[in-house]
Formats: structure tokens, sequence, C-alpha cells
């Protein structure tokens, strides 16, 4: 591979997520020849760091993925660090001189990646101020990527992708929801797009209801002060499982490339029925993890944990049912759940087909099992097809059996990791896998009326004992459908 020229700018650089994703994700590209010789990175944040302390911290966040200390050091020789306060116009200058100066040392072309890794209160801020101090200079490619959360609902994500847009084009903004960097959300294209045996039943003519659970094991660990002002509902449903779901709804893209891919899933999440408030309470659920028992381990309440209110009324779990209104998917209920502190970590997306209504065996003893297609995002990945075969001896009985496959340890090992995808993708100028602004605005206006009606409801919050599948009323939404979660293990 060509190395690519660029200098990155990362703002927020002493922070968390830049050592646990970003500085890890660089070096997996480094040591693929993504990035060799002609790249540069300017850390900043408030904090004063000297550039050896800056790369003392670059080489700790890569220790467990460096082959030997000299390609290490060799890597982390390209980071500088940059103390930096967002609103004084000028610092920004000095963020100017120090990047004209490495752009001439590595010969960056003026190709420019700018990571927003903070407080999206400060992207619009940041955003003028490169174009006001003239760090976007137009003479390579100009990239912003940034972080979640994208506002925190329709009007705060609207105000925040307005100020973006005064300086930045929407090819030129990379929003990151790193599950569409994820291999087996990749791999639902190929599944659906690629085997005629499925693009041919997938629709409500032979699908009976699609079911994604995003289930977590962890609690909210040190995030309770971010939690607190989140939820699941805003934390997982509106980006990552909105995302998945567009995904399996979307009509098939005449091209497969990023305008065609991203005009069917904004049909798709359009399609999705707009619900009244009392709609949205009718099929939507909550819950907040209290105390529990599980294999000898005792877990504690949410409202126990760090940094969360003792009578906080934030959801730790959240479930619903999307429906969507158009021919493919008239009838066919999309069910989704995610939550923390549950039984496992385990995503899933569970295709359930109809029953035969003439199956030869229905009523007999030897009721058929439904046909799942079942796909396996993480911990495994894979794919795994219920169906019924014939119990082996003698006499005629059904017997189901599941056709599966599940990619091996050695794969899972040696695969990208989604964010070093995300990155290059990046680099390349390819923004399919991002979420665009079309996709956030309809998911925010989609869940805004669910959380605005639970802020209206007095009633208590359900609870659910830490490791479990959720509160009773989740079980309760698909039970009045006459139907259950499935849960492929
Ligand atoms: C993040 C959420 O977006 O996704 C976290 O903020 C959640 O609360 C995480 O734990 C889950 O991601 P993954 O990749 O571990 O499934």
């Amino acid at each position: 591979t060509e190395s690519q020229a660029v200098l990155f700018t990362i703002f927020g650089a002493t922070g968390d997520l830049a050592k646990r994703k970003l500085y890890p994700s660089l070096f997996r590209l480094y040591k693929k020849g993504e990035l060799a010789d002609n790249f540069a990175v300017i850390g900043t944040a408030r904090r004063e760091w000297s550039d050896e302390f800056y790369r003392g911290v670059i080489l700790d966040s890569i220790k467990d993925l460096m082959r030997s200390k000299t390609e290490a050091e060799a890597f982390a020789s390209h980071f500088y660090y940059q103390s930096h306060d967002v609103g004084d116009a000028s610092h920004y200058i000095t963020l100017k001189e120090l990047g004209e100066k490495l752009k001439t040392q590595y010969k960056t072309l003026g190709n420019q990646v700018f990571f927003l890794a903070m407080a999206p209160q400060f992207f619009g801020t940041i955003a003028e101020h490169l174009k006001s101090e003239g760090i976007l200079t137009g003479e390579g490619f100009e990239r912003i990527v940034i972080e979640k959360p994208f506002g925190t609902s329709y009007a705060t994500a609207k105000a925040l992708n307005d100020s973006l847009a005064k300086v930045f084009t929407e090819e030129q903004i990379f929003r990151i929801d790193h599950y569409l960097g994820k291999e087996m959300i990749q791999a639902v294209s190929a599944v659906r797009f690629a085997n005629p045996i499925f693009e041919s039943l997938w629709d409500n003519q032979h699908i009976d209801n699609v079911q994604i659970t995003f289930a977590e094991f962890i609690g909210v660990e040190d995030r309770g002060g971010y939690y607190e002002t989140s939820g699941a509902l805003k934390d997982m449903i509106q980006n990552h499982v909105l995302q998945v779901l567009s995904l399996i709804a979307m009509e098939k893209p005449s091209k497969f490339d990023e305008a065609h891919i991203v005009e069917q899933k904004v049909k798709a999440l359009k399609a999705i029925r707009q619900y009244s408030p009392s709609e949205a309470l009718e099929n939507f659920v909550r819950g907040q993890y209290i105390s529990g028992k599980f294999d000898g381990e005792a877990y504690k309440a949410y409202r126990e944990e760090d940094s969360v209110s003792p009578d906080s009324q934030t959801e730790t779990f959240a479930a619903g049912k999307f429906v969507i209104d158009n021919e493919r998917w008239a009838g066919v209920p999309f069910y989704v759940r995610s939550g923390k502190r549950m039984t496992e970590k385990g995503t899933r997306i569970n295709i359930v087909f109809k029953k035969s209504e003439d199956n030869l065996f229905a009523g007999s003893c030897d009721e058929p099992v439904q046909n799942v297609l079942t796909i396996y995002i993480q911990p495994t990945e894979g794919f795994s097809l219920s169906v019924n075969g014939k119990a082996a001896g003698q006499g005629f009985h059904l017997d189901p059996l599941r056709l599966s496959f599940r990619h091996d340890s050695e794969f899972l090992g040696n695969s990208p990791e989604a964010y070093e995808k995300l990155f290059l993708d990046v680099l390349k100028g390819d923004g399919t896998n991002f979420s665009h602004w079309e996709e956030a605005a309809r998911a925010w206006e989609l869940i805004d009326v669910v959380r605005n009606a639970w802020d209206e409801q007095t009633s208590a919050l359900p609870t659910y004992t830490a490791r479990s599948m959720g509160p009773k009323e989740a079980f309760d939404l698909l039970a009045r459908d006459g139907r259950e979660w499935t849960w492929q293990p």
C-alpha cells in the first residue's frame, strides 16, 4: 500500500478515548504501512504536556501492540503536543504555526484530519476558529471526525450540525458510529444482497418480525456522569440500533457506494412510523437495574454506582417496537432492546420468518420450528439459520437443527478493530460507514417523542435485576403481539 500523507490534529488528546481507541488504531495503520514517513500528529488539550511526556503516553497506549521498541518509538516520534484552550483565538495561531512547520517537515501535502475527541459543546467553536484563524487552507483534503453523542435531541443536534456546516461540507464531516465499523454489521449487506435465497425472502410476505438485541454485561462503570444525562435510549437506540435497523430495512441501493446506500438508509428511517406521545408510551419500555446476584457474584444497583443520583430516573435498559410504513415492511414489527447489566454480552439480529400456513406438519405433535436467521455481531461473529430436519431413526418426527457458521478465534484476533477500519475510511475519504446528518436527524425525531413522553410520566420507573434480560414490561411488549424474544445461543 502507498502510505498516506496527512497531518492529524487531535482535540482532547489527553482523554480516555484518545488513549484507548485513537492511538492504538493509528499504530495499527502504521504497522500495516498505511501511515509511514509522511504523517504527523498534533495532540492538544488544556493540560501542559511536553512532547516527550506525550510520546510516553502514546507508547503506553500501544504497549500491547508493539513488535519492537524501535518501531514503537519511531511511531511515537511523529507526535507533538500543544497545550490549547479551544476558546482562545491566539492559541489557534500557535497551532497553525506548528502545523505549517510539520507540513514541511513531514511533507504532508496540506492534507489534514481533525479529530474532535471531546465534549460536543466545543465542536462549533473549534470549527469556526479553524476557519477564521486560517488553519483550513483548502490545499489538501480537510476532514473532521467527530465522536458521539451528536446532540442530545433533534434541536441540539441541529444546532451542532448548523455550526459545523458553516465551515465544513457534509462530505468533509465524518460522524463516528463505531458499530458501523464492526465486521458483522458490514456483513449485513453481504447476507442480504449477495444471496438470492435471502434477498427474495426479505419482506413482509416471508418475515414475521425482526429482533435486534444489544445486550451488555457491564454496568455503567465509571461513566455515571455522562450516562445520567443520556440513558439507554439515547446512548444506544438513537444511534447504533437505528443504524443497524436501517441497514436491515433499506431497499436495495442501485449501486453499492456511499451516496446510494445512504439514500436508501435515510428513506427507510423516514418510513418508520412517527409515534404520537401515547403511541410512544405503548410501544417503548424502559428499566433500571437493581442489585442482583448471579453465579455467587453480587452486583450493585445502578443508583449505587459512582456519580449516579440515589433517586436517578435514568433508564439503563430500553426496548421498543418500530413499525415501517412501506410496501416491503407493512405489518412486520421491528423489536429492539438494549441494556446494561444484562445476562451476558450479546449483540444479535434475529430475522424471524413466518410459519407456513399450509405446512404439512402444522398442528401435529411435531410442530415445526420457525426459521430464524441470526446474525451474531459480538462477542462471537457469524450466522445461523434454524431449520427443521427429520429425527434420525424409525418413524417420522421433525427435528429442529441449526446451520451455523462462526468465525474462528484466529480470524477474530487478526481482524481489524472497528476504529481502525473507520480511520482508514477517513483517510480514503469514504463515508459509507459513518452517520450522516439526515440519518442522525431522523433518528432524533423518532427518539425525541419517546424521551419526551417518558419525561412526562409520573409512574415509577420499571426495574430489573442485575444480570437479567430486562424488566417484565419488555417481555410483555412481545407477548401482547403473541410473540416472544428469541435468543439463539
Ligand atoms: C457506546 C456506548 O457507544 O457503545 C456505551 O456509549 C456502550 O455505553 C458501548 O457500552 C458498547 O460498544 P461495544 O463496541 O462494546 O459493543
